[in-house]
């Protein structure tokens, strides 16, 4: 017998690449090959990477140019690309570094364990059709990196909706729905392996659509209650949502389960109506702030999580203090927040000129930065002296004393461990916060 090939998987971007690379790492194992957790030692060295914005790709070619020099001691290393960055560059990738063996877009992993081998006889070897069909719907992911607690489902992939900044559309290909009994059978083995946490992941979760042979259709409203159903102490969260597609319907769903997590994370990405059109976002931002509003009426205690890009194409002073506008508005409690990046190939790249300089953009990113500082905190602030459910996820990142999880609202809560343990469930008294999360002691 010969040894087993080691491989290590390196991943970068979203909680979908996480999720991809458990899948990897599930097809891997069935053919034989070992996941290692170093990359010294490795047969083979796998980096699953994200094409969103370019300092991204950026971080991944100079991680390539290290496993570069590892290959130079280990001649016979296989390095491989990859997910978005693998789709979106192709053979440019085998120019950019001459020690890549292996590209690899995100609708061919059941390929790999083929291509490993192949790559090992030629030089260059690639694939990257994307496909209409793939959901890789019958393979258990592999759960790398979750703790045991809490892990990803992913439901749908793709996307439809071409906003004019993005590549996703071009690297992970048109929207295709899994099927619910798959989902539904994975949630359960989760429940059965003591997983006390599942986030059902898409591009867009919200056009999840599932038609069953009789003509019966299953939207994301329809999912969402089943998986709530699998188990009442399972959390069930979600993401991403697209206000567009964020309806009643779900927002129902969200209120009638205690399991499903009430947070919603509802991308902005600006709040003038004229970015919002040149985006191609498919709403205004006052059928946003309805959504917003449905989203606090229907679902009380619920918190919203957004993303924003500062300095798309045309960008005006006035178009920016509209964002901060629906910010306040809004009252996120956290933000990702973004200068805009022309991304090759997308509507905005090929049409519209990068023109508000680099020095507004920065100006005006650390100004929704500032502006979301302050609502974060304005947020927390409100919850001192609340007693809040805490599902216990480890270690705190500054003391082994001290344990760090989630309330339903997703807030992270760092508390003196006492006689709790990862997995369970406990009352929280909040005392205090830090930039990042709040404090508290067991009730
Ligand atoms: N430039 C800056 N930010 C971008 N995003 C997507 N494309 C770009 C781009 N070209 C941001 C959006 C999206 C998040 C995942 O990344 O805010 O919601
Ligand atoms: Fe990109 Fe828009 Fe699709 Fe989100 S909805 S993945 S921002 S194209």
């Amino acid at each position: 017998m010969p040894e087993p090939q080691r491989v290590y998987l390196e991943t970068y971007g979203c909680q979908m690449n996480v999720n991809d690379s458990e899948v990897v790492a599930a097809i891997l194992k069935q053919h034989g090959f070992v996941i290692t957790h170093e990359a010294s030692g490795a047969d083979v060295i796998l980096v699953n990477t994200c094409s969103v914005r370019g300092n991204a790709e950026q971080r991944v070619l100079g991680r390539l140019d290290y496993f570069r020099q590892l290959k130079k001691k280990t001649p016979s290393l296989v390095i491989g690309v990859l997910g978005c960055m693998a789709e979106r560059m192709k053979e440019q990738l085998f120019d950019k570094n001459n020690a890549i063996d292996l590209v690899v877009g995100p609708d061919s992993y059941r390929l790999l364990p083929v291509l490993i081998h192949r790559s090992k006889e030629e030089r260059g070897v690639m694939h990257t059709l994307l496909s209409q069909q793939e959901n890789y719907e019958d393979i258990l992911p592999e759960r790398l990196s979750s703790g045991g607690i809490s892990a990803f489902v992913t439901i749908m992939r793709g996307c439809n909706n071409y906003c004019a900044y993005c590549v996703v559309p071009y690297v992970r290909g048109r929207e295709r729905s899994r099927n619910p009994q798959t989902i539904i059978a994975e949630v359960k083995d989760l429940v059965s392996k003591g997983y006390k946490e599942v986030t059902l992941l898409g591009q867009n979760v919200n056009s999840y659509r599932w038609e069953d042979p009789s003509g019966k259709t299953l939207t994301f409203a329809g999912l969402l209650g089943l998986v709530a159903e699998v188990n009442p102490l399972l959390r069930v969260r979600f993401a991403t949502s697209h206000p567009k597609d964020l309806s009643d319907d779900i927002l129902q769903v969200m209120a009638g389960y205690a399991n499903i997590c009430k947070s919603i994370h509802l991308p902005l990405q600006s709040g003038s109506d004229a970015v919002l059109r040149k985006m191609n976002r498919g709403y205004s931002s006052e059928e946003y702030m309805k959504r917003i509003e449905a989203v606090y009426s229907i679902v009380p205690g619920c918190t919203v999580t957004t993303d924003i890009i500062a300095g798309f194409c045309g960008e005006t002073e006035e178009d920016h203090q509209a964002t901060l506008n629906i910010m306040r508005r809004a009252g996120y409690d956290y933000a990702y927040m973004f200068k805009y990046n022309p991304r090759p190939g997308t509507y905005a790249a090929e049409h519209y000129p990068d023109d508000v300089p680099d020095e507004v953009k920065t100006r005006r990113l650390n100004e929704i930065i500032a502006l979301q500082q302050e609502l974060s905190e304005k947020n927390k602030q409100a919850e001192k002296g609340k007693i809040v459910e805490v599902l216990v996820e480890g270690p705190s990142k500054k003391s082994p004393d001290e344990f760090s999880g989630r309330t339903s609202q997703n807030r992270v809560v760092v508390f003196p461990r006492g006689n709790s343990r990862p997995g369970d469930y406990v009352n929280v008294l909040i005392t205090g916060y830090t930039p990042a999360t709040l404090t508290g002691v067991i009730r």
